[in-house]
């Protein structure tokens, strides 16, 4: 049996994570840490905290990372990064710390630390951030947009290529093809219920 933190839980991803945590035998217990509160059930403890001044979490076996905003709501790039990176390197810290030993992050077709684009290099950061934080096992899912769930914001990019691949359908190249939430979610909870040693990429074609 399985312990889970997931934290991005009320969001598109994450949410559709959290269901198939719960609805899974494998799991006994998820804890849900966000500024929101969610509805409850027997295997989930959901805690509203501040981020800001969050100093442990609960011991689990595997975290997983669906937190995200836009660059839009962050308003501002400090902003942005001090979500999409600080944040979660900073629960990725602390559930290791706490005991666990598996990590599975949701970054973004194209992530790479060196781009000139700014979300790009954000999420190639936390990617190499999260890696460094010494886990047995990481699995960094890296998505092209996303289509179904309720997502709490736009994405710019992710919805310009959700609109153009219904227009132009399979002409679009597999790797830059909008991909199902629910199967993020699969592929993030696979990894943390089957881990395998070492650093996982999962390219969007693949998902
Ligand atoms: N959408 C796309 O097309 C796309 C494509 C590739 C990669 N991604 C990445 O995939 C991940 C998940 O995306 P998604 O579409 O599922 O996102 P989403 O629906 O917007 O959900 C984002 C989650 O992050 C939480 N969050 C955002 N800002 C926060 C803050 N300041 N403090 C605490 N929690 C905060 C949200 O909490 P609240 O509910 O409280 O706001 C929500 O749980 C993100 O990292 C995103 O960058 C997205």
């Amino acid at each position: 049996m399985t312990s889970l933190l997931i934290i991005g839980a009320t969001g598109a991803v994450g949410s559709r994570t959290l269901a198939a945590a719960l609805a899974d035998e494998r799991v006994d217990r998820v804890f849900a840490l966000g500024r929101r509160p969610l509805p409850e059930h027997p295997k989930l403890d959901a805690r509203v905290v501040d981020f800001d001044t969050l100093d442990t979490v609960p011991p689990v076996d595997a975290v997983v990372c669906a937190l995200g905003t836009t660059r839009r709501d962050a308003e501002t790039r400090e902003a942005y990064r001090r979500i999409d990176h600080d944040i979660v390197v900073r629960v990725a810290e602390l559930a290791r710390e706490a005991g666990a030993t598996t990590c599975a992050l949701v970054s973004s077709l194209g992530a790479n630390p060196a781009s000139r684009t700014f979300y790009l290099r954000l999420k190639g950061e936390v990617e190499e951030s999260v890696r460094r934080v010494g886990f047995e096992s990481v699995t960094v899912v890296r998505p092209s947009g996303l289509v179904g769930g309720e997502r709490t914001r736009k994405n710019g990019l992710g919805d310009r290529l959700v609109e153009a691949s219904a227009v132009i359908g399979p002409l679009v190249p597999a790797r830059y093809r909008p991909v199902h939430v629910d199967r993020v979610a699969a592929v993030l909870l696979d990894a943390v219920l089957s881990p395998e040693a070492g650093i996982r990429v999962r390219e969007s074609e693949t998902l």
